[in-house]
């Protein structure tokens, strides 16, 4: 029945995450024995109640009809004040494109962008979904690797810039970084996009984590040093920053003229994003300081409960992260994270994320994703200890 589907679609690998969580949900319920999930990048928190009650009531309202592709007006302006105001840049509404979540946002992208063929230069350790939406359009992949220092991750940017050249189609960026929580300075920033402008490629940056930081600020943009014909595209989500990862909402800023494009690709995938969950996201936008302010509050008190702990662990290597919300350690002696992890489920009832999944370069090390609530920190630390903290 297989041999006459698409081809490309049924070779394709499912990711490490979903193999572990398929593991660990079938090992609960073959064994009735809990495991706690720390695999995905989600936080435990449900959304604000100010951000719910706008949904419900223009729900009640009749807000139930197709929408504009890319959004509607209101969203569109509500999301070129808060980018202005964040980021300090001069945005429009027609610089911003709603979208059905970061996700949409990439895959949206590698269509308007990658050929087959085409080279695209990305950074590793990195997210798997960015990796799997350049190998769908059948891009060539050209990784260059974090390392793990003393001051945490750091990137050799002259490597970086050395690996881009006249055959790069795409550079694509992801800081703050799942997994490593990395954040590229704004001086990089800057000297990276004059040098994709040089070459004429395309700069993608993820920044879907921008407010998940712990110095108060929000992560630097590549938005600050743009120029309005830059080949620069910014990916963000209302899923990490407000609590929003089922709604399915996110936004690209990107040159004016590729709107309509976007508009065309959105109108064939999902016809856009439903109003209602558009009004309601304008509540968060209207109200980000406060959310966030609290959001980045309760996850700077999860990320100190579980450093103080990995830190002093024997077995672990780790930088406590100053973006995102991931512990993303090495394991000394561990060559195998998928097996590893496995191992952990069966040994300790806790689910955490295989290094392999962000690519080899993040072999040998585990991710542990901390927006949770102290009572779970408290108990899969407990469950990991014996394991990770053993002589
Ligand atoms: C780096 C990165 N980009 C994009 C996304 C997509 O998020 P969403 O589709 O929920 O907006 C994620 C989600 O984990 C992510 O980690």
């Amino acid at each position: 029945m297989l041999e006459n589907l698409n081809k490309e679609i049924i070779s394709f690998k499912e990711t490490a995450i979903m193999e572990i969580a398929n593991f660990g949900r079938n090992r609960e319920q073959i064994t009735g024995h809990k495991v706690y999930p720390a695999w995905f990048g989600e936080g435990d928190a449900s959304t604000s109640q100010i951000i719910c009650d706008k949904s419900i009531d223009a729900l009640n309202s009749g807000k139930t009809f197709y929408t504009y592709q890319n959004g509607i007006p209101e969203l569109r302006l509500q999301l070129s004040k808060y980018m202005n105001e964040v980021f300090n840049i001069n945005t429009k509404p027609e610089h911003h494109s709603v979208v059905n979540g970061g996700m949409m946002g990439l895959r949206l992208v590698c269509d308007l962008i990658v050929n087959s063929g085409d080279e695209v230069v990305l950074v590793g350790p990195v997210w798997p979904n960015i990796r799997s939406s350049v190998l769908l359009k059948k891009g060539k992949i050209k990784e260059i690797s974090l390392k793990l220092n003393k001051n945490g991750w750091e990137i050799d940017f002259e490597d970086l810039l050395n690996s881009i050249t006249s055959k790069t189609k795409m550079v694509f960026i992801n800081s703050p970084g799942n997994p490593t929580g990395w954040i590229i300075s704004k001086e990089q920033q800057e000297l990276l996009l004059k040098h994709t402008r040089k070459f004429g490629c395309w700069l993608i940056s993820d920044e879907v984590y921008h407010q998940i930081t712990f110095n108060g600020l929000a992560a630097p943009s590549f938005l600050k040093f743009s120029k309005p014909n830059d080949r620069l595209i910014v990916i963000n989500s209302a899923s990490k920053s407000f609590d929003m990862t089922g709604w399915r909402i996110g936004w690209i800023t990107h040159p004016e003229e590729l709107g309509e494009h976007i508009a065309k690709l959105v109108q064939i995938t999902t016809t856009g994003v439903p109003e209602f969950l558009q009004i309601g996201f304008i509540a968060a936008l209207q109200n980000y300081k406060n959310i966030t302010n609290d959001l980045r509050q309760r996850l700077k008190k999860s990320r100190d409960m579980m450093f103080d702990k990995l830190s002093t662990w024997n077995q672990v290597e780790c930088s406590i992260p100053e973006a995102a919300f991931y512990a993303f350690f090495k394991v000394k002696g561990m060559d195998n994270s998928l097996e590893f992890a496995k191992k952990l489920i069966v040994e300790t009832n806790v689910g955490v994320a295989p290094g392999i999944a962000f690519g080899e370069s993040g072999e040998g090390h585990l991710r542990i994703c901390f927006a949770a609530k102290e009572k779970f920190i408290q108990e899969i630390m407990s469950r990991l200890e014996p394991i990770l903290n053993k002589n």
